[in-house]
C-alpha cells in the first residue's frame, strides 16, 4: 500500500533543494496569483460600465459564475465541432448584441490561435479574456504565445499538479489599472480544506485493491465532498490568495522531468486513438502538456464502461458545464453534441510510462473487438 501510494504520488518528481520556477512560462507583465482563477477574475472584470459578455456556449462554472455573479448579460456563441471558433460570426455577435467582453478557451490543453479574434477585439474595444486554465504553462506554450493575447488570460494550476489551490491572472492590457485587494475568506479555505481530503481520498481508492464494497462507498462519500467543495469555491466574491501549502508545493515540482516523461506518454496515447480512428477534436503538437485527451464518441456509456473494466477511469466535463443549455441543445448544436458525446481520456502530469502504455494498448483492443462502436 505505501509503495503504491509512493507510486500514486510520483514523489520521484517532487525535489527540495533546487528551486523551479513556473513564472518564467507565464506571460511578461503584472500578474496576480490568486486562491482561484474565478476569484480573481471578479475582480477584474467589475469596473467595465456596459456589463455584456459573449461566452462560449460550452463554458465551465470557473467562467460563468464570475459574470453571472458579476450581473453581467450572458450570451452564448457555438463553437465548432473541433471546439476552434468562427471570427466572423464572433464578430457579427459583438456589433448585434453589443458586447464588452469575450472569453475564448483553449480547451484540454490543445493550443488554439486567437490572434484573428484580438485583432476584432481591439476593432470593437472589447475585452478579451483568454482563458488558460486547461494550459499548463511550459516551453511550448510559451513558444506560442499562450497567455499574451488576451487582455487578461489566466491559468489555474490545480488542473495540474496535485494542489488544494491555486491560479494566475495576467493582465496584458496595460490600460487595465485594477489593484488587487486580498481578502480572507473562510468559505475559501473550507474548499481548499475539502479538496485536500478529495485528493487524500482519490489516491486512497486509486491504491485500495480488491475490497470492491469499501471502495464504492469511498467513491460516493468522495463525490458529496467534491460537490461541497464547488459549493464553498464559488462563495467569495473578491481575491483570496493562494494558500501556502500549494505557494510551498508550486515551487517543489521538477517540472522539466515532468513534461519530458509527459510528452512521450500522450504521443503514444494520441498515436493509438487516431490509429483505431477516433474522433479526437484537437491537433497535438509535441510540447504541450494536455489536461486530458477528448474523444468524441457516439456510445460513449459504452466506451467509458470498457475501459473502466480495465481499470481506466474516465471523466466526461458535462456537469457544470451545461449553462447555456437551460432552454434544450438546439440554439448550440456543435457545442451540445460535444456536450452528450464526448468521454475523457484520464491523462495526467504523472502518468507512467506503464499507464500510457496500457491507455493506448486498451483502446486499440476494444476497437479491435467491438466493431459496433459508432466511432464518428
Ligand atoms: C476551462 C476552465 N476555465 C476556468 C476555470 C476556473 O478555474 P478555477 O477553478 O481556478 O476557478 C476552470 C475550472 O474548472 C476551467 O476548467
Amino acid at each position: 500500500m505505501q509503495i503504491g501510494l509512493y507510486r500514486k504520488l510520483r514523489l520521484k518528481y517532487f525535489i527540495s533543494e533546487k528551486r523551479y520556477n513556473l513564472e518564467k512560462f507565464l506571460p511578461e507583465g503584472k500578474k496576480f496569483y490568486c486562491s482561484s482563477a474565478r476569484n480573481g477574475l471578479m475582480e477584474l472584470i467589475r469596473p467595465l460600465p456596459v456589463k455584456n459578455v459573449l461566452l462560449p456556449a460550452y463554458v465551465p462554472q470557473g467562467i460563468y459564475v464570475p459574470f453571472f455573479r458579476e450581473d453581467y448579460k450572458l450570451h452564448y456563441y457555438d463553437v465548432n465541432d473541433d471546439l476552434t471558433l468562427n471570427s466572423k460570426d464572433i464578430e457579427n455577435f459583438i456589433i448585434e448584441l453589443n458586447i464588452t467582453a469575450l472569453v475564448v478557451i483553449h480547451y484540454f490543453g490543445y493550443i488554439q490561435d486567437f490572434s484573428s479574434v484580438k485583432q476584432i477585439c481591439k476593432k470593437h474595444k472589447v475585452l478579451l479574456i483568454e482563458d488558460c486554465a486547461h494550459v499548463f504553462p511550459c516551453k511550448r506554450s510559451k513558444e506560442l504565445n499562450v497567455g499574451s493575447v488576451g487582455d487578461i488570460s489566466l491559468f489555474s494550476f490545480n488542473k495540474f499538479l496535485p494542489l488544494p489551490d491555486g491560479a494566475v491572472l495576467c493582465i496584458n492590457n496595460t490600460e487595465i489599472t485594477t489593484d488587487i485587494l486580498y481578502r480572507n475568506s473562510f468559505s475559501n479555505s473550507l474548499a481548499v480544506f475539502l479538496l485536500t481530503i478529495n485528493m487524500l481520498m482519490n489516491t486512497l481508492i486509486d491504491n485500495i485493491g480488491k475490497l470492491r464494497h469499501l471502495k464504492k462507498h469511498l467513491i460516493k462519500l468522495n463525490s458529496q465532498i467534491y460537490e461541497k467543495y464547488y459549493h464553498y469555491v464559488n462563495l467569495p466574491k473578491n481575491p483570496v490568495r493562494i494558500s501556502r501549502i500549494s505557494r510551498y508545493l508550486i515551487s517543489r515540482f521538477n517540472y522539466e522531468k515532468l513534461i519530458d516523461d509527459y510528452q512521450q506518454n500522450i504521443l503514444l496515447i494520441d498515436k493509438s486513438l487516431r490509429e483505431s480512428k477516433l474522433n479526437v477534436p484537437g491537433h497535438y503538437e509535441f510540447g504541450m502538456v494536455l489536461f486530458c485527451i477528448p474523444v468524441i464518441i457516439g456510445k460513449r456509456d459504452d466506451l467509458i464502461y470498457e475501459l473502466e473494466k480495465k481499470g481506466i477511469r474516465c471523466t466526461v466535463l458535462e456537469k457544470r458545464w451545461d449553462y447555456a443549455f437551460k432552454n434544450g441543445l438546439s440554439n448550440f448544436p456543435n457545442a451540445a453534441s460535444f456536450i452528450k458525446r464526448h468521454c475523457l481520456l484520464p491523462v495526467s502530469l504523472f502518468i507512467s510510462q506503464e499507464e500510457a502504455k496500457h491507455i493506448a494498448e486498451s483502446v486499440s483492443e476494444i476497437f479491435k473487438n467491438n466493431t459496433n462502436f459508432t466511432q464518428r
